[in-house]
């Protein structure tokens, strides 16, 4: 290496679909990093990615990528059943892994990956992007500083056509929003409020020819007495768009989110290029708007992946963490299916 020239971490991407595109976006950012590495079954799609971004070595089999010794780590952007015995080869060749949520299908795969990881010393990084979002974060500042007093109950209902890509809707491989997309919020929660002791919920299924379950509702009940109300379908028909409705209320007011309130009352000091809001509800006439500055989640979120690898320090999200996530999705597909409560004992 020449001197003054930055060492780089060199990445591989397995999985060239919507998310192995999205992240290498953000990595072609950094000035520390280098896609030298593609993996995708569908020739196509690699050919497209290794063009688009110049990459090195492609391969249609990742356990070719994952020999190339130059390659410092991956990101698996796999469809969610196929996680598992990626990080596991991915471990064991020595390699520093972000992968895509929900962690796994399983609770004893996600186990055993975060077990492998650990006895290959290798960084092991659960992509739960809300984390790096300044609008989470500055909900769960509101939710922690007390300004709605506790305890509080979160809402977030929402409905669509769902995801693009048809594993998405198989029980077996994505398992439908209440395991894909709803992991995000059941890892908010933890963050936030802490263990889940217990969940209920109602189930069902709007699309034809489908095996997850695209459609439902839970009341998930931490044990710090704080309350999450989720309502997800992917039930919709094509071009067909519910309404998203999000807020938190508490014994002092309600946090209102974007999407919830008239826009046309943000106070134009308010720059919305650089700042989203949401609206504090407090007693009597008490309404304040709450700002915080907009970011780039995505990128943030890799650059803490690369920052762990350059500093040897451990990723902020956890393989545990995903684990945690993934028993709570779990534990909302049962309480469905078996029409009772379901109690979280770990
Ligand atoms: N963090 C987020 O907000 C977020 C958003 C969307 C998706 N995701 C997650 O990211 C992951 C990927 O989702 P996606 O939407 O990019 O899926 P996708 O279907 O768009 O892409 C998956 C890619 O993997 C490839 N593939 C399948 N089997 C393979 C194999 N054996 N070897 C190599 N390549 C293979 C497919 O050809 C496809 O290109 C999922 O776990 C999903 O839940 C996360």
């Amino acid at each position: 290496m020449k001197e003054g020239e930055m060492e780089k971490i060199h990445l591989g991407i397995i999985g060239c679909g919507g998310m192995g595109f999205h992240h290498a976006r953000s990595l072609s950012k950094m000035k520390n990093v280098e896609i030298t590495g593609a993996s995708d079954v569908d020739p196509e799609k690699l050919k497209r990615f290794t063009q688009h971004y110049s990459v090195k070595y492609s391969f249609v089999d990742y356990a070719q990528l994952l020999d190339i010794k130059e390659i410092d780590a991956v990101l698996i952007c796999l469809p969610t059943f196929l996680h598992y015995p990626a990080v596991i080869l991915a471990a064991r060749k020595g390699k520093h892994i972000f992968c895509e949520k929900p962690i796994a299908m399983k609770i004893e795969d996600a186990e055993e990956m975060i077990k492998v990881c650990r006895e290959n010393n290798v960084k092991f990084m659960i992509g739960f992007v809300r984390r790096f979002d300044n609008f989470w974060g500055k909900a769960r500042e509101v939710i922690r500083e007390g300004t709605l007093g506790r305890p509080v109950v979160w809402h977030d209902i929402r409905s669509s056509t769902g995801a693009s890509s048809s594993w998405y809707f198989d029980e077996e491989k994505g398992g439908g929003p209440l395991i894909d997309g709803a992991v995000h919020n059941y890892d908010f929660g933890h963050y936030t409020f802490g263990k889940v002791k217990r969940v209920y919920a109602a189930t069902m299924t709007f699309k034809k020819g489908i095996s997850a379950i695209d459609t439902g509702s839970a009341i998930l009940e931490y044990s710090s007495g704080d309350q999450h109300i989720i309502s997800w379908s992917w039930g919709l028909p094509q071009g067909a768009l519910g309404a998203q409705l999000i807020d938190i209320i508490g014994p002092k007011g309600a946090l209102i989110f974007p999407g919830c309130f008239d826009e046309a009352k943000i106070p134009r000091s308010i720059d919305q290029t650089q700042y989203g809001v949401f609206l504090l509800n407090l007693k009597g006439e008490g309404k304040e708007w709450i700002k915080w500055r907009k970011n780039d989640m995505f990128f943030d979120e890799l650059k803490h992946f690369i920052d762990c690898i350059v500093d040897d320090k451990e990723p902020c999200v956890s393989g545990e963490d995903g684990k945690r996530a993934l028993e709570i999705g779990l534990a909302v597909l049962k309480s469905g299916r078996t029409g009772l409560p379901i109690e979280i004992n770990v």
